[in-house]
């Protein structure tokens, strides 16, 4: 591990002067559209801390939005990137080929769900990989239609951005969008439970709802995808209740439709599996896999079965950047450690850990509607007391107070009012446990 010291510190007012003094260069250099929750600047990071410019030292509790799952700059991924840009920086896999790419693509293949013969391609990020199993679908069944669901989210390119719920702030403006997507509605057991007991704890029923949808509205005669979450990220890690993603998989294979598991967000050992789709035995047609995957380094994939990944024809897909030997490097490294150090079984300590402290939370405050999750991806959902209606306010004012507070933590869902925990793997008790005690005390004071 490098050598950022392992404790939470406060060196100045957060933020302090050198990031108030980049905010402003910041704005005046970098476009208003590209947002930042945090009003600090990064100077450093390692294990469960990121130093700022001014030397405060935070508890990450968001790990750049669930990419540096092994910790940023992990020590095999160091090695391994440095070695890599010392031989070559890129060649392009489609003009020269190199064997990183292909041994990345073999152990895609061996770890996503299923036993099938595998083919996967490379990208940069997670919305391209999303565009790409669209296209990789649409060649393969000859169809067009595409189903996504409420509360969605896959990415800000023309097809992802039209894959995605929430208008403001994905959408808001940016049309027109891509044709041909239909929206279903999703399991969400809290806000189904709502209005019906039964459908909050039956998957099978929440499928057949979004089932009835999609075969009245779209026909699966027209059908090519459906793209589904198998926990929503952005829309605030919603478990769809169990059965859910089975029956939906069973339907896509019985009417020839492409069942996509984008596991962008949940994928590379988040929840304790290598995939989310394990918890439930679910073997998707294609899987999209990002963040996790590089430590950091841009890097996407989309990973499936052999005869719809060889669908498209020779360079129908592809990019100059995809599968950069650097990134390649990196996930070679990342895989590695993740086998290597037992992290699929860190996270399942990592979500009792975190599962205890918020449930017990819960229990004393009635503004938690919600506790939920797997792994290292567990979220809290905000209400106003004693009623269901949502608390955005309450939800960010936690998230800047405990910035201040020196942990960072990252907000989500279609109606802001989640507080989402993504602890990198390699957090240690210790801090995960102090980061949520700062939670907890920011809390009891709003
Ligand atoms: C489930 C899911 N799909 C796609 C994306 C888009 O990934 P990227 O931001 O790398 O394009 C994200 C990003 O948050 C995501 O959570």
């Amino acid at each position: 591990m490098s050598a950022v010291e392992q404790s939470r510190h406060l060196a100045t007012e957060v933020p302090g002067p050198a990031s108030r003094e980049l905010t402003k260069r910041r704005a005046a250099a970098v476009s208003r559209g590209v947002g930042t929750s945090m009003p600090v600047f990064a100077a450093r990071a390692a294990g469960g801390i990121l130093e700022d410019v001014d030397g405060n030292r935070f508890i990450d509790l968001g790990s750049g939005i669930a990419v540096t799952t092994i910790g940023s700059s992990a020590p095999r991924v160091v090695d391994a990137v440095r070695a890599q840009v010392a031989d070559f920086t890129h060649t392009c896999f489609m003009v020269t080929p190199y064997q990183q790419y292909v041994a990345v693509a073999e152990h895609l293949n061996r770890l996503t769900p299923g036993s099938g013969a595998k083919r996967s391609a490379l990208f940069n990020s997670g919305a391209e990989a999303v565009e790409n199993a669209v296209k990789i679908a649409r060649s393969y069944t000859r169809k067009q239609a595409v189903v996504a669901f409420d509360h969605a989210y896959h990415g800000r390119t023309n097809m992802a951005m039209a894959l995605t719920a929430k208008s403001m702030p994905y959408k808001s403006g940016f049309g027109p969008f891509a044709p041909e997507i239909y929206r279903a509605p999703l399991s969400y057991p809290y806000r189904d439970g709502l209005i019906d007991k039964g459908l909050a704890t039956d998957g099978e029923r929440a499928a057949q709802r979004a089932i009835d949808v999609i075969a009245k509205q779209v026909g699966a005669e027209n059908l090519a995808a459906v793209v589904i979450e198998p926990i929503q990220g952005e829309g605030g890690f919603i478990v769809p209740a169990e059965g859910f993603l089975p029956a939906l998989l069973d339907w896509c294979r019985r009417h020839d439709v492409v069942f996509v598991a984008d596991e962008v967000q949940s994928g590379v050992a988040r929840t304790g599996k290598w995939f989310a789709c394990e918890h439930e035995g679910v073997e998707p047609d294609l899987v999209c896999i990002a963040k996790g995957i590089a430590d950091g380094l841009p890097l996407s994939a989309v990973t499936g079965r052999a005869e719809i990944m060889d669908a498209p024809h020779s360079s129908g897909v592809g990019g100059t950047f995809g599968g950069n030997p650097l990134a390649c490097a990196a996930a070679l490294a990342t895989i590695e450690t993740i086998e290597a150090d037992g992290l699929l079984e860190r996270a399942r300590q990592i979500e009792r850990l975190m599962k205890d402290r918020l449930l017990a939370l819960q229990a004393a405050d009635d503004r938690i509607g919600d506790v939920r999750g797997r792994g290292a991806m567990i979220a809290v959902e905000f209400v106003k007391s004693d009623t269901a209606e949502p608390d955005a306010a309450l939800t960010s004012a936690l998230a800047a107070a405990a910035v201040a507070a020196g942990v960072i933590v990252l907000t989500a869902g279609t109606f802001g009012n989640v507080v989402r925990f993504l602890p990198p793997l390699t957090i240690s008790d210790g801090l995960l446990a102090e980061g949520l005690d700062v939670v907890a005390g920011v809390l009891a004071g709003l």
